[in-house]
């Protein structure tokens, strides 16, 4: 009898084992449908200007998409060079950002405009599959975008094969469950007025630059559960300290209390001053003026959230 219910007890254990693992191995490569926008890439030199200005500033594309030096060639005025291999080891898997020049074979040179466009907006990848969401670029105007991608275009092709991602079992079982397509967060505009105002920050600080990213606690799959800005998740690090993207809103216990406009600016320009701070400090440091008083501008505006103690890096 006792034998009986093992041997039952066994098999349907086993039984399902087997389902699980068939249904998560049939679920690896989900493909995923999503209008291709209507963007095509410019050969006019101030548009692809204004995308190299996007690019290496705000959207700080570089800080995934280069192993260079993108500080010291941008300084002589060079491209950063976006030829990928960045690798993100995670506990599900290790990631390699993509090459992004426009080498035939190892970049995105076979790639059509709307097939980038569509990847950077929809999150999905031209043969369907979900782009995994690194890139918070949904929202960016039709306009910016366009310079985004003529940009990529004009940078000189460089051959750089990356290895596929590799996936752990875990990582394989949120492939097969979580890994989904992000798309815009609302009607995506076709140009956004590039002002000072705190509406064109907004923009900035959520469409291009993603510091909610950092400076807004999300959960384990990413969605945001603090206040707006009030400090982000604890960033860690084998073998570094970690570190908290501060509170960021008007409140006494806010990093930027105080802050003046002018302050705010030139925090920024100095760039990194914690070695193995997250934030793209270097790529931020290169926009423009009225940009950053935008961004400014908009922090203003947010609801002022009362956070823990001051220390630098440490505490929200
Ligand atoms: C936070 C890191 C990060 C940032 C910032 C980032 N990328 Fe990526 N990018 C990735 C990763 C990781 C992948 C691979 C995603 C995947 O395989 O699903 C990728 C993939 C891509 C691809 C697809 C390439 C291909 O071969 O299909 C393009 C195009 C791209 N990125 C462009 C950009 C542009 C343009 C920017 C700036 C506007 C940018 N990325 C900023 C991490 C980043
Ligand atoms: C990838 C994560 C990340 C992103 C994106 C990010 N930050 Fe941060 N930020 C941090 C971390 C971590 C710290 C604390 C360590 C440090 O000061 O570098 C920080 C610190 C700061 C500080 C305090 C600096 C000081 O000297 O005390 C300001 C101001 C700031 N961020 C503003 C911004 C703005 C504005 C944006 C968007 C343009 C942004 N951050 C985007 C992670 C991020």
């Amino acid at each position: 009898m006792v034998r009986r219910i093992f041997k039952w007890t066994g098999i349907i254990i086993l039984s399902l084992v087997f389902l699980i693992t068939v249904t998560v191995s049939l679920r690896q490569n989900l493909t995923y449908d999503a209008p291709y926008p209507e963007i095509t890439a410019s050969h006019d030199s101030s548009i692809i200007a204004r995308g190299r200005e996007i690019v290496i500033g705000p959207a700080h594309c570089g800080s995934c998409h280069s192993l260079y030096d993108t500080d010291s060639l941008v300084s002589l005025g060079q491209d950063p060079i976006m030829t990928g291999g960045v690798t993100f080891k995670l506990p599900f898997a290790t990631l390699y950002s993509r090459n992004i020049t426009p080498d035939p074979e190892t970049g995105i040179g076979k790639r059509t405009d709307k097939e980038i466009a569509r990847l950077l907006r929809y999150g999905v990848n031209p043969d369907g599959t979900a782009v995994l969401d690194f890139m918070p670029f949904h929202d960016v105007s039709d306009e910016d975008m366009t310079a985004i991608i003529s940009y990529l275009r004009s940078l000189k092709p460089v051959r750089n094969k990356i290895p596929d991602h590799e996936w752990n079992i875990m990582g394989n079982v949120l492939k097969a469950f979580l890994v989904k397509p992000v798309g815009p967060s609302a009607e995506v505009p076709k140009t956004v007025k590039r002002d000072t105002s705190a509406e064109y920050g907004k923009y900035l600080a959520l469409s291009v630059a993603n510091c909610n990213g950092c400076h807004t606690e999300r959960d384990m799959t990413g969605g945001f559960i603090g206040e707006p800005f009030a400090g982000g998740s604890p960033m860690t690090e084998t073998g570094k300290e970690p570190l908290i993207p501060p509170n960021l809103t008007m409140d006494s216990s806010s990093r930027i209390f105080g802050w003046k406009q002018e302050d705010f600016i030139a925090r920024v320009r100095v760039g990194r001053v914690i070695k193995h701070s997250h934030m793209p400090w270097n790529s931020y440091k290169l926009m423009a003026d009225n940009d950053l008083k935008a961004i400014y501008n908009y922090l203003k505006t947010l609801k002022p959230v009362k956070t823990g103690t001051l220390l630098p890096g440490k505490k929200r």
